[in-house]
């Protein structure tokens, strides 16, 4: 991707731009990346220079960069009603059509949809509502939050407490009191040699259990995974692991959140995550694939109990003192209304399986070729690639390698936009990539990679 270091954007960005998730020195030595236009799966840089982005973005532009129909759905609705809120009991029928819209798709029967603006407010909302629920239910002291190792789940306070990513911590103080991480589910990295997956899982569930036995199970209020672990590294748990995990949850009271923010809208090749790794939520997080990133919009569909105790909790005249600015913006949820009925048309589902196994093929075949990669899993368009240096004992790469980086510099080279997770490559292409795209982006991988080993062996 185009460095720009000398143009006056660059001078400027480097001024006046603090920019998330950055090396400030690299920033200030190298200047910006700059991204001038995009086209279907494609973006192109300043000097006109193509790349498929293989992330869609940040997992998110499920429909590309340049949808028109989502241009034209935000762009009525700005010229009818740019801004209204949902604060005083004021609505519309576009705001009352999708929350209606995401019960239904979301499968949680006689559910109620709250609208934010991120993901990380939407995690933040359904742990709120989860000490509302068991307050409501004579159960104050059950506050805390138990999320997993390697888990992301955001970046305002609590939501980063929530991540189980050092990087997320380390320069705030965070985690914050009362959010506990609990192990995390990689078959790859955490099965002992001579466990078979459904013990994996089954030995996960009775950790939760411990832990929750030593914390005090009056102390804890939910538990919030992601179905497949995005920014952890594509991370599929065993099959049957939540399963077992939810006999816990069932057993000591806690409340199962489930962070849909990347998984949702097709992604897995289901509508949700839930539904690929059999995960029964009681409120899920939504965000990213709900509007394909158009508009910075993000729900929480919440089973009616929860929803009962907010109202149990107000009976008295007060109002739920919780609302952001930008709740159920309509312009937020014209493009989402749109985005939603797109993927209906396309028959996302469908189509995600059918690409999504076209590019997990490709990568089997290179398995099988290179003598780095050490596994390929994940789902629909959701997949990943770990290298290791020794694939017969899964050694990783000493860290100075830095391979996952090299590999992402050489792919950007050859055009491909990936992210690397320490030495997990993702792939998470928009929804509408085609055959071609697919073989494209297995085409430049190939090539990166043999490069790269070309580099370190
Ligand atoms: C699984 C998951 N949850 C939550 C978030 C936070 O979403 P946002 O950046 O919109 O606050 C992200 C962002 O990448 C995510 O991947």
């Amino acid at each position: 991707m185009l460095l720009i270091q000398s143009s006056q954007t660059a001078r400027r960005d480097v001024a006046f731009h603090l920019h998330s998730q950055t090396n400030p020195q690299l920033l200030e030595e190298g200047g910006p990346l700059a991204v001038a236009r995009g086209e279907g799966v494609r973006i192109y840089d300043g000097g006109g220079k193509a790349y498929i982005d293989a992330m869609a973005g940040l997992w998110c532009a499920s429909l590309g960069f340049s949808n028109k129909r989502l241009a034209a759905a935000a762009g009525r609705q700005y010229a009818e009603l740019g801004f209204y809120h949902t604060f005083f009991q004021r609505t519309s029928d576009a705001v009352a059509g999708l929350a209606e819209r995401l019960v239904e798709l979301t499968g949680i029967e006689n559910g109620k949809a709250y609208f934010a603006t991120s993901g990380s407010e939407a995690n933040e909302t359904m742990v709120k509502l989860a000490w509302v629920y068991h307050s409501v239910r004579g159960k104050p002291t059950k506050r805390k939050v138990i999320a997993r190792d390697r888990a992301f789940h955001g970046s305002t306070i609590a939501a980063a407490s929530m991540c189980g990513l050092d990087f997320m911590h380390r320069e705030f103080g965070l985690p914050l009191p009362g959010f506990l991480h609990t192990l995390c589910p990689s078959p790859y990295r955490g099965m002992y040699p001579d466990e078979s997956e459904a013990e994996f899982g089954e030995r996960l569930a009775h950790e939760l259990g411990r832990m929750i036995l030593r914390e005090g199970p009056d102390t804890i209020a939910a538990f919030i995974a992601e179905p497949i672990q995005a920014g952890g590294g594509i991370i599929v748990p065993p099959r049957g692991y939540f399963a077992r995990i939810q006999e816990v949850l069932d057993r000591y009271d806690v409340l199962c959140l489930d962070d849909e923010i990347v998984c949702g809208f097709g992604r897995t090749g289901n509508w949700f995550g839930k539904e690929t790794v059999g995960m029964k939520p009681d409120m899920m997080a939504l965000a990213k694939g709900l509007s394909s990133a158009y508009f910075p919009i993000s729900a929480v569909v919440m089973a009616p109990a929860i929803y009962e105790a907010v109202r149990e909790f107000n009976k008295a005249g007060g109002s739920f003192g919780h609302g952001f600015t930008n709740s159920g913006h309509p312009v937020g949820v014209a493009v989402a209304s749109e985005a939603i009925r797109i993927y209906e048309e396309m028959d996302v589902v469908e189509h995600v399986r059918r690409m999504g196994a076209r590019l997990h093929g490709h990568f089997e075949e290179m398995a099988r070729d290179s003598p780095i990669i050490g596994e390929v899993r994940g789902a629909g368009l959701m997949l990943g690639i770990e290298i290791v240096a020794d694939k017969a004992t899964r050694q990783p790469f000493a860290p100075a390698f830095k391979a996952g980086l090299s590999f992402d510099r050489l792919a950007y080279e050859n055009g491909l936009v990936v992210r690397c997770m320490g030495d997990v490559l993702g792939f998470s292409p928009p929804l509408i990539v085609d055959e071609n795209d697919i073989d494209e982006i297995a085409e430049r991988t190939w090539k990166s990679l043999k490069q790269l080993q070309g580099q370190l062996l």
